[in-house]
């Protein structure tokens, strides 16, 4: 009887937990015979259970093997902590792969910790770059990829990118996004939040708004500006904004938002992806919403000056509007006329990438099956 290989599977912050139940899927299927075993690593930079837990219990991905519960700090105490945390836990169970997924400071700092004890690492989402080193994931995603040994591509533009830094072809696979594998499995099971009836929602007859990004939401001044021009270009439909921690606490001092805008408590996945995919339009700062938004065929405006995902842009439903609050109100004209542009699917995003992924990874561990 062989011994288990185990492989880490990382998740520490909200989007990282859509990414590795996929894999996690795909590698139960796998079955004993493969003799590959995961432990879920979760780091616990987040630890609301509306910004953690619940995505673990609708996604029916098994509770965290390990929680290293590093909580709230600046990024330098949480990249500490989950460091030293993970490389205690290596010390005492070591392992013979760490996956990690997305930008995240989880991903980062588990990476690096990993390489450093000689255990190779797979990046999934690994290559895309948005060029903007002012975005904390942009260094992240920078800092993972040069302690990377093999990369699980979501497009052209990461293998491009990956090629160009000298990565060489052989380490890269392009398998697809994995937060698209779980939009698909869960598709049918969406379904309305409480507050749907209440808040006098119909499909296509409200907006849905997510800001996060500090340069959006950390000053009371910039936060207000965009609200005040989301509320003037809105025409008075609703506006569901479903609010994250880090933007409640400047959201607090503001004075007053617009009539039209309902400020709820960040949503669960399947109803959070329900008001996305009745929404009129999704408003954002976000880099996986885009993606979601894409294979729903939502339009999609996103409140940054670059991204790293810009098959959302070429092919699905994404425009960048920018960093100025006054350059909104035309993309808003062009939804509300009826005028977005025409969308399709990027490459790959088929709903298959975990299987792609399971199937390779035993390969990379030199477990031949
Ligand atoms: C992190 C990720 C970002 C990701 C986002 C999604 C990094 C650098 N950033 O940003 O890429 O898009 O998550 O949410 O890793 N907080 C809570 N409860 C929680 C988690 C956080 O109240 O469960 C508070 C923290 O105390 C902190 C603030 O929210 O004050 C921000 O959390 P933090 O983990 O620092 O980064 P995010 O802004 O969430």
């Amino acid at each position: 009887m062989h011994e288990d290989i185990v492989v880490d599977l990382i998740a520490g912050a909200r989007p990282n937990f859509m990414k590795i139940a996929p894999i996690a899927k795909a590698l139960d299927r796998l079955g004993s015979g493969a003799n590959i075993r995961y432990r879920i690593v979760h780091t616990g930079q987040h630890y609301d259970a509306r910004m953690s837990g619940d995505f673990f219990r609708q996604l029916g991905i098994p509770e965290p093997d390990i929680n290293l519960e590093v909580g709230s700090g600046s990024h330098a105490q949480q990249t500490a902590k989950i460091m030293i945390g993970y490389e205690q836990l290596i010390q005492s169970s070591p392992c013979r792969m760490t996956v990690v997924v997305g930008d995240v400071t989880s991903t980062m700092a588990c990476a690096i910790t990993a390489q450093k004890l000689c255990i190779p690492v797979a990046h999934v989402e690994g290559g895309i770059r948005s060029g903007d080193w002012t975005m904390p994931e942009e260094i992240n995603r920078l800092a993972t990829d040069a302690v990377t040994n093999w990369f699980f591509t979501t497009s052209r533009f990461a293998n491009d990118n990956l090629r160009r830094s000298g990565v060489s072809d052989d380490r890269v696979f392009f398998v697809g996004n994995t937060m698209i594998d779980t939009l698909l499995q869960n598709i049918d099971r969406l379904r309305p939040p409480g507050f749907w009836h209440d808040a006098g929602l119909t499909t296509k007859g409200f907006f849905v708004l997510t800001l996060h990004r500090p340069n959006n939401v950390d000053t009371p001044d910039t936060l207000g500006r965009w609200i005040e021009e989301i509320g003037k270009h809105t025409r008075g439909l609703p506006v569901i904004f479903p609010v994250h921690p880090r933007t409640a606490k400047t959201l607090s001092a503001l004075p007053t938002v617009p009539s039209n805008f309902r400020c709820v408590e960040p949503q669960a996945y399947f109803e959070f992806n329900y008001l996305v995919r009745h929404s009129l339009a999704v408003i954002t700062d976000s880099g996986g919403i885009t993606e979601e938004a894409t294979v729903m065929g939502v339009p999609c405006l996103t409140l940054r000056d670059t991204t790293e995902r810009p098959e959302t842009v070429e092919t699905g439903t994404n425009e960048l509007v920018g960093c100025k609050p006054e350059a909104l109100g035309p993309y808003l004209e062009q939804v509300l006329s009826g005028r977005w542009k025409a969308s399709g699917i990027p490459e790959m995003w088929d709903g298959k990438t975990g299987e792609r992924i399971a199937e390779i990874l035993p390969r990379l561990i030199g477990i031949t099956q």
